[in-house]
């Protein structure tokens, strides 16, 4: 919104926070009465700063403030409609809203001074605020976009409670980045770790433009767990941007031999993360980039620093972020120049557009760093799938997210076409009333009954992964064909040990639209496309059954594992 902010931990003191315009509280998957869980400093509340608490921001308000938090069994999950009761500050321009719920405790009794401006059909505190000393508790969440009105929730808590001025203004920095790029680097050459990934490009080519092209490398490493083209496609945008040293490092047996025989997902991302790591030694040592006549260049952007420590309460996101020791040795004595250190990603595809970064880079789907290892579901043991009134209960457990913590349940198969009843409906009732699901899919198509299928033992292997490049590159083609491909945020392409003997696999379809991928939506194909799709799909050879995804984020993350 054009406001300076940073984050802290949660625990900072009130002495840091009071000269301040405002503070947020976030929300978490903490319990007030939970010992560990996290706290703030309760002074907060007297040093005259407007503050604004969400979800459990909200509830360590009423803790501290001397109301009663109720330690729920099950919670409240899902989208709900907030009626406003009383007229507050918060509320300028808003009658009601679509509001997002996810919470397990709530505010029983309200702390004096306070009173209740809003209420839903299930939250008998839904908002609360008391104006005369500026403190403001949402149970809702005002930042994921199923919150319609919440963008102006925050701007009426940040211009007209806290007065905030809109003084954070990307565009027209270049200058500025570069010239600190040159003041850092001074004679030294930079070398970049780059993934094709927006950050660490736009990073690469501040740095390009700011020192030339022979004093800037860059090296790609082929894990062999790419998509289809992805090498390709990395070398001609860099040659475009206007790269001469462009270095791609071939890793795949490597990474192969590593992935062999590990089954489980966490592992799958360490065992990756480890052996990036061996990778980047071997390249430090024999391109002597530790000599000292270099520096290394990362696209680090400011949500990445607060998840490796700047707040030491951040929830396990992401498990692939290991340090080399040679990288580590850079950092420690400051030869490091990471330009997009205070940037939000929107901020980097500004800059990224003001820079001359071609658009179709810049707008492509997000992809994660694992690549399609995540997407490439294992199995250690055999199990069969099971009939239930409900639907086939597939052996296959994916994660999902319940709160602001995950689940690992297993996925309910229903024999029906993808549809808006089955996502709106019938998924959700399905995953709020059985505890052993966080997931439902819809079956397209097969070449067996689901309840003969079962899940085989398997790994990442290169076989399978060149199966899911081939399904993932017929999905691709298709929703770019279609224009689909404008429709979604994200679109993956998962495999899954699933069949019968001969065909052993099964592709599941998980087309998603999100704001930034901490909730989603599925989204529905058009049922023509649909059935080309699982014709293509089903005539691969392995290939026993082709399912759809139609849970929304939550309860099911957006990839499977
Ligand atoms: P989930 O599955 O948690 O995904 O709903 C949210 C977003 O994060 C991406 N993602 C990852 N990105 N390394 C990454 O770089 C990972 O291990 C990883 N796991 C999930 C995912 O693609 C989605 O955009």
């Amino acid at each position: 919104m054009g406001v300076f902010a940073d984050v802290r931990p949660s625990d900072t003191a009130a002495s840091e926070l009071r000269f301040r315009r405002g503070v947020i509280i976030s929300g978490g998957p903490g319990s007030v009465y939970e010992p560990g869980d996290p706290q703030v400093d309760p002074a907060l509340f007297h040093v005259q700063v407007p503050v604004l608490g969400i979800c459990y921001g909200h509830q360590l308000l009423a803790h501290h403030l001397g109301g009663q938090v109720h330690k729920g069994e099950r919670g409240e999950y899902g989208i709900a409609h907030l009626s406003v009761t009383v007229p507050d500050p918060l509320w300028n321009g808003i009658s009601g809203t679509q509001i997002w719920m996810s919470h397990r405790d709530s505010v029983e009794v309200m702390p004096p001074g306070f009173r209740i401006i809003a209420c839903t059909e299930n939250a008998s505190v839904a908002a609360m605020s008391d104006p005369e000393r500026r403190l403001f508790g949402l149970q809702f969440h005002p930042e994921v976009a199923h919150t319609h009105a919440g963008t102006r929730i925050l701007e009426n808590f940040l211009f007209d409670i806290c007065g905030a001025v809109r003084d954070w203004d990307v565009s027209g920095r270049v200058p500025y980045l570069e010239d600190q790029i040159r003041a850092v680097a001074q004679d030294r050459n930079v070398f970049f770790f780059v993934s094709g990934g927006v950050d660490s490009t736009v990073a690469y080519t501040l740095c390009l433009r700011a020192l030339g092209p022979e004093r800037v490398y860059a090296i790609y490493v082929d894990t062999g767990l790419m998509r289809q083209g992805e090498t390709q496609f990395v070398r001609d945008i860099f040659s475009e941007l206007g790269a001469t040293h462009f270095l791609v490092d071939h890793a795949e047996q490597q990474f192969l031999k590593a992935l062999d025989r590990v089954y489980d997902p966490e592992a799958k991302r360490c065992v990756i993360g480890e052996e990036f790591v061996r990778v980047q030694e071997r390249i430090l040592a024999t391109e002597h980039f530790l000599d000292g006549h270099w520096i290394l260049g990362q696209g680090t952007i400011y949500p990445d620093t607060i998840e490796s420590g700047g707040s030491a309460k951040a929830d396990l996101i992401k498990t692939h972020h290991n340090r080399v020791a040679g990288i580590q040795a850079l950092i420690d004595s400051g030869r490091i120049i990471e330009p997009l250190s205070s940037f939000y990603k929107d901020e980097v595809r500004e800059i990224g557009r003001s820079i001359g970064i071609p658009s179709r880079f810049l707008s492509r789907h997000p992809f994660p760093g694992p690549g399609l290892a995540i997407r490439c579901l294992c199995s250690a043991t055999e199990d069969g799938a099971t009939k239930s009134p409900d639907g086939t209960l597939l052996p296959v457990r994916s994660v999902g997210v319940q709160g602001d913590s995950r689940s690992y349940r297993q996925v309910l198969a229903v024999e029906q076409k993808p549809s808006l009843d089955l996502i709106v409906n019938v998924a959700p009732e399905l995953t709020n009333r059985r505890a052993d699901i966080n997931r439902v899919v819809a079956v397209c198509g097969s070449k067996a009954q689901l309840d003969d299928m079962s899940v085989f033992c398997a790994c990442v292997t290169k076989t399978r992964l060149d199966l899911l490049r081939e399904a993932d590159g017929i999905v691709r083609e298709l929703c770019r064909e279609t224009g689909f491909e404008d429709r979604v945020w994200q679109f993956p392409v998962v495999l899954l040990p699933l069949g019968i003997d001969g065909a052993r696999e099964s592709v599941v379809l998980r087309p998603i639209n999100s704001v930034d991928g901490m909730t989603a939506d599925v989204v529905l194909m058009p049922p023509d496309m649909l059935d080309r799709l699982t014709s293509e799909l089903l005539a691969l050879r392995g290939v026993a059954a082709v399912f759809y995804d139609v849970t929304h984020k939550p309860p099911g993350t957006i990839e499977w594992e």
